[in-house]
């Protein structure tokens, strides 16, 4: 184990040393204009402030500006316009990427863990659910919203098709996920739409008065499983075409993601075309559901000539990110993931998670020749490179919450037993069945 998690974090740290060397060039580059705006405002508030000064200073009259009362500060400026921000992004525990090079990622998990990192229903915690097709993410949201041992359960309504998963002491939502909040940043919005969209959602319904803490989570699957897993769904007609792909301002153009069919759907699509068509977003789906678009100039292709480099910094960018949430499960060890969660947010659920093992994808990869496996494994480079460090650090936190945890052998062999629970409603799995058919191939939302 120690072993792993040394080897975790050499390959980290030598991919950020690589994110860091050429690509913070093309960020600049991406944010110079919004950075030099900012910068002339940041300008005119400083003169702003000094002629004030200066005014009060020499000119008012002293029984009129009674300095002592009340000194201009420096504190309430910085207030109005904090430096560095966070807002709508994961807590991040190296937000600082010079940093991040230097420090030790399973450290820091471990600070994470034991310092600051409780998850407070009753303040303003929220939890971000990043749902990646075909990953087991509709059960696992299904579970959210239904299985939690909470204070205040989620309310759920047949007619909404939605639950009300609100804070113990007022009516403020603490997850956002679909069955609770709805697509409201896109259908299987990724990271980039996430973060820089769920802030300003929830400032809709709630106010901005409040500055939130983002506790992100996600479910990774086996790559080959998954993207099998979504050619099969894509041949039965889901095609996700109302998904945004927001990033940088704006949804791609179709120049940009020209879509893989004609017509409403991809019906019946074999899989040699499906691997063919260049666009198909299935291909290294989770990493780049992951990644900070952003640094590889969204999906402008001709913004990163070179597509080695676009993918290196992807995978990175992916990474890190996945190492900076709270929380991800991983489909094959649902047992793990179940613990890991509630561990870590230190919740329980009353049902313990089921592990499916003979799945449709395992299926249809035994009817694939063996050039068809080779060939699906090699478009999907990335996804696997992610997986295998996914499951590094997936073990590098389970080993960790194990190890100090007294009670563990009852705990990991009574998971999801809690008394006093159970009977869930039967409609409910049907009723979000039917919802998943509709939203996922772009008829219903
Ligand atoms: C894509 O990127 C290139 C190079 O940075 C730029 O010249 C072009 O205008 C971009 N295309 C769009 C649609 O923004
Ligand atoms: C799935 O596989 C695991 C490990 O091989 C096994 O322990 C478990 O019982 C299986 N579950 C089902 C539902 O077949």
């Amino acid at each position: 184990m120690e072993k792993k998690s040394v080897e975790v974090q050499v390959g980290l740290d030598s991919d950020f040393a690589l994110l860091l060397r050429e690509p913070l060039t093309y960020e600049n580059k991406m944010e110079s204009r919004s950075k030099s705006k900012l910068r002339g405002f940041i300008l005119v508030c400083l003169l702003l402030a000094v002629s004030g000064i200066v005014y009060v200073g020499y000119f008012c009259p002293d029984h009129v500006c009674a300095l002592t009362s009340r000194e201009p500060s420096w504190t309430d400026f910085s207030a109005k316009f904090p430096i560095q921000d966070n807002i709508g992004k994961p807590l991040l525990t190296h937000s600082n990427p010079v940093n991040m090079k230097t420090s030790n990622f399973g450290l820091s998990y471990d600070e994470v863990l034991n310092e600051n990192f409780q998850f407070d229903m009753n303040a303003h915690d929220v939890m971000v659910f990043l749902h990646i097709q075909k990953t087991g993410g509709t059960s696992f949201g299904r579970h959210l919203v239904r299985d939690l041992d909470l204070q205040r359960p989620c309310t759920c309504q047949r007619k909404r098709k939605r639950c009300y998963c609100f804070r113990p002491n007022r009516n403020e939502n603490w997850l956002f996920s679909r069955y609770s909040t709805g697509w409201k940043c896109g259908l299987h919005a990724d990271w980039t739409e996430l973060t820089s969209c769920v802030d300003s959602e929830l400032d809709k319904n709630e106010g901005d008065s409040v500055k939130r803490r983002y506790f992100y989570i996600t479910l990774l699957r086996e790559p080959i499983s998954r993207f099998l897993s979504e050619f099969r769904h894509v041949q039965r007609g889901a095609t996700w075409r109302n998904s945004r792909h927001f990033c940088g301002g704006r949804t791609p153009t179709p120049e940009e993601l020209p879509q893989c069919y004609k017509g409403a759907a991809w019906l019946d699509v074999s899989l040699d075309d499906f691997v063919a068509c260049p666009y198909n977003l299935a291909t290294n789906r989770q990493t780049r559901m992951l990644a900070d678009l952003a640094l590889v100039g969204c999906y402008n292709m001709s913004y990163m000539p070179s597509i080695d480099e676009r993918n290196r910094v992807m995978l990175a960018s992916a990474k890190k990110n996945l190492a900076s949430m709270s929380f991800f499960g991983l489909t094959e060890h649902q047992k793990e993931s179940q613990y890991v969660f509630e561990e870590t947010f230190n919740l329980r659920f009353a049902v313990p998670f089921d592990q499916h093992n003979a799945t449709v994808s395992s299926l249809t990869l035994s009817t694939l020749r063996p050039d068809q496996v080779a060939a699906v494994k090699k478009l999907n480079a990335l996804d696997l490179e992610l997986y295998d460090f996914a499951q590094k650090l997936m073990y590098q936190r389970f080993a960790r919450l194990k190890a100090r945890d007294p009670q563990f052998e009852d705990r990991f062999a009574h998971l999801g037993e809690l008394r006093g629970r159970g009977g869930a409603e039967l409609d409910w799995d049907k009723m979000l069945e039917e919802d998943e058919d509709a939203t996922s191939s772009g008829i219903n939302t």
